[in-house]
């Protein structure tokens, strides 16, 4: 009898031990901290003030965003936190201040600097770019280049999931500098006249995902910047946009290289382009090697298929060299759909550096009702299975 009471007793505290572990979790509320979910009142100051708080306690914290819509300026949320996990938790609309010169005097609308082990769940973003990017497209010329929506730098362990970013200035979310980033189910919506509204951009990032993501905007749904390592993006469906586009590379003489890239399972809808590599005709270091494009639907789609390494959009100040980048084991696999323009394969290689490993496996592409044609320069690779439009390779 007595040894079953120390078993339940036994049983008791690892029972109390358990609950006071997982109720370790501190959450702090934003209305607490003087937040208004009221469209009007400015929240700004309350989201630093939860964030500081989230950031100096011990132990995993939850900074809890009710539903509602939230008036808030630029933002800044800085690492070298106590807590070792911070989620943002976001039930509510996140609204930018109407007047762009607010925003489009920062780089950021929100970010985070310097930060671990930190997850963004929903939340919506409403950054009302809409009126900045008329001024773009009109004559006047002291537009503020524009806030990215939302920029994580130099940072480890994110989570992003379930967020929608909507009219965002300038790019709606970039990743810099970071290692092991989740991104999941994302909706980014913006005009297909936006400039420059990049749905996701990564650079000298290492380890990303980008899952079960839709992309409508007016510039690349994805771009893919030097420095990235081990990307893998599936089923992510793009359009209006310019497609998911390695790069643009080259901007510099000294540049990192882009390596172990994975594109599953794609769709793109009326876009611009497909899926695209490209690069400034100028010196660089930098390089491309091994991407996997596996999957795609094309539906009607400019260029569906394009490395061009004479990139320069509307032709202003081309540089007009040769592009110093090697781009090389890249594979073109199951992909099919429909091209708006006679060329649905485009390879526009460095003559210095002819684009090699090449590889198109499987690859069913029409020109509206009729054959598609295939252009390719300085490049070497082979075709695999039926490849329509042929000849390329
Ligand atoms: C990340 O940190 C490094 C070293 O401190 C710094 O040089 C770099 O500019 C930072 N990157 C970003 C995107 O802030
Ligand atoms: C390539 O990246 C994937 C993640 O996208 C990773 O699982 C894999 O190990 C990487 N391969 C190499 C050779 O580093
Ligand atoms: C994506 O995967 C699903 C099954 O998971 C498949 O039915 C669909 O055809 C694929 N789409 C493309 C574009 O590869």
């Amino acid at each position: 009898m007595a040894k079953l009471f120390s078993y339940i007793f036994l049983l008791m505290i690892v029972v109390l031990l358990y609950q006071s572990s997982s109720s370790a979790l501190t959450t702090y509320n934003v209305l607490s901290f003087g937040a208004r979910g009221n469209g009007v009142t400015d929240s700004t100051q309350a989201f630093i003030s939860a964030w500081s708080a989230a950031c100096a306690s011990t132990g995993p914290t939850r900074i809890y965003v009710p539903k509602g819509r939230y008036f808030l300026g630029s933002v800044a949320f800085n690492g070298d936190c106590k807590s070792s996990e911070i989620t943002l938790q976001i039930d509510g609309t996140l609204i930018a201040p109407a007047d762009y010169h607010v925003l489009g005097q920062f780089k950021n609308w929100v970010s985070f600097d310097r930060v671990n082990r930190v997850s963004i769940i929903g939340g919506a973003f409403d950054a009302k770019g809409s009126a900045l990017w008329t001024c773009k497209a009109g004559a006047a010329t002291n537009c503020p280049e524009g806030a990215t929506t939302l920029r994580i730098t130099n940072s480890t362990n994110i989570r992003i999931n379930g967020l929608v970013s909507l009219n965002s200035q300038l790019y709606h979310i970039v990743i810099d500098g970071c290692q092991n980033v989740n991104i999941e189910g994302v909706m980014v919506i913006a005009s297909g006249e936006s400039p420059n509204t990049d749905g996701i951009h990564i650079e000298e990032s290492t380890n990303v995902a980008i899952m079960n993501s839709v992309m409508k905007t007016g510039d690349d749904c994805i771009s893919i910047g030097p420095g990235t390592t081990n990307l893998w993006i599936e089923r992510v469906t793009c359009g209006p946009g310019h497609g998911i586009s390695i790069g643009s590379l080259g901007q510099d003489m000294k540049e990192d290289g882009v390596q172990n890239v994975t594109v599953k399972n794609t769709t793109f809808i009326g876009t611009q382009n497909g899926l695209r590599i490209k690069t400034w005709a100028r010196p660089s270091n930098g390089f491309v090697q091994g991407v996997q494009f596996i999957g795609a639907f094309m539906y009607y789609v400019e260029n569906p298929i394009v490395i061009d390494q004479s990139y320069c959009p509307h032709d202003l100040n081309c540089p007009d060299q040769v592009s110093g980048i090697q781009i090389s084991d890249v594979t073109f696999q199951d992909i099919r759909g429909v091209s708006t323009a006679p060329i649905a394969i485009k390879f526009d290689c460095s003559v210095k550096f002819p684009c090699k490993g090449i590889k198109l496996q499987n690859v069913n592409l029409k020109y509206l009702k009729q054959e598609a044609q295939s252009s390719c320069t300085n490049v070497i690779g082979e075709a695999l299975g039926l490849v329509k439009p042929d000849g390329c390779l």
